[in-house]
């Protein structure tokens, strides 16, 4: 991976900055602020499924993860996590963004471990949640896990720095590992992203962005055999 640069954002929390892409992992209006507003609240806490499943695009740092491990905890609620990731973070980056020590001991505990855990395998992290981290590139097309999913956090870098993950095609695959009724969340607002998701087999809706940002996006999977 290129130069990467820790920044603070607006909640005290820390996100990485890629000077040669001009673009960070996470907003600057607060890094875990978007992420429980855009991911948890939006996406994981609406689901009502007891027993959910996440699929993530875009590992990254593991923010998205360690929030969703902290709810899974809280709700006594049995969670299933699979991501994929193209470039994965060195260990000292990871180590220096410490998002653990925001919440707790246990959390710190958690985040050490969905860093150090193996790779292509599913791993118990917690008493409630269960990672499994695929190392590949999205826009590969053969790549699709073997299992559908009922909550979809969208998160690769911005439509505008990244046009190729936020193609029909890839909205199609991921349509297809989306149970019937499931929920799809992006930070993304965009129309051609929204109109792209619709032909995908989600019914869209425009919701309040976090701070900084008006809107988001949140797609349910309707059942093309209806
Ligand atoms: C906006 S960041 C978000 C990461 C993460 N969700 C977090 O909270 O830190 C986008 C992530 O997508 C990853 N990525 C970029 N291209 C990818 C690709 N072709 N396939 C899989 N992941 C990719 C990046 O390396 C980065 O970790």
């Amino acid at each position: 991976m290129k130069q990467q640069i820790l920044k603070k954002t607006a909640d005290g929390s820390f996100t990485i900055y890629l000077p040669e892409m001009g673009e960070q992992y996470h907003s600057m209006n607060g890094a875990i602020t978007e992420s429980n507003h855009v991911f948890i609240e939006k996406g994981y806490l609406f689901h009502k499924e007891t027993n959910p499943s996440v699929f993530e695009v875009g590992f990254g740092t593991g923010l998205n993860c360690l929030l969703t491990i902290l709810q899974a905890q809280k709700l006594k609620r049995p969670t299933v996590y699979y991501s994929v990731e193209k470039y994965p973070l060195n260990i000292e980056v990871v180590q220096n963004l410490d998002y653990g020590s925001f919440f707790s001991d246990e959390a710190s505990t958690w985040f050490d471990k969905i860093h150090s855990c193996p790779w292509e395998e599913e791993v118990e992290i917690s008493d409630y949640f269960k990672l499994c981290k695929t190392s590949t590139d999205l826009t590969t097309k053969s790549f699709l896990p073997e299992r559908n999913f009922d909550v979809i956090y969208f998160d690769a870098f911005g439509p505008d720095k990244q046009p190729e993950m936020w193609t029909p095609e890839i909205f199609e695959r991921i349509s297809r590992i989306t149970q019937n009724g499931g929920v799809f969340v992006t930070y993304s607002a965009k129309g051609q992203v929204r109109r792209d998701l619709t032909t995908a087999g989600y019914r869209m809706e425009r919701l309040p962005g976090p701070p900084g940002k008006k809107q988001m996006l949140r797609g349910i999977k309707v059942d093309s055999k209806l």
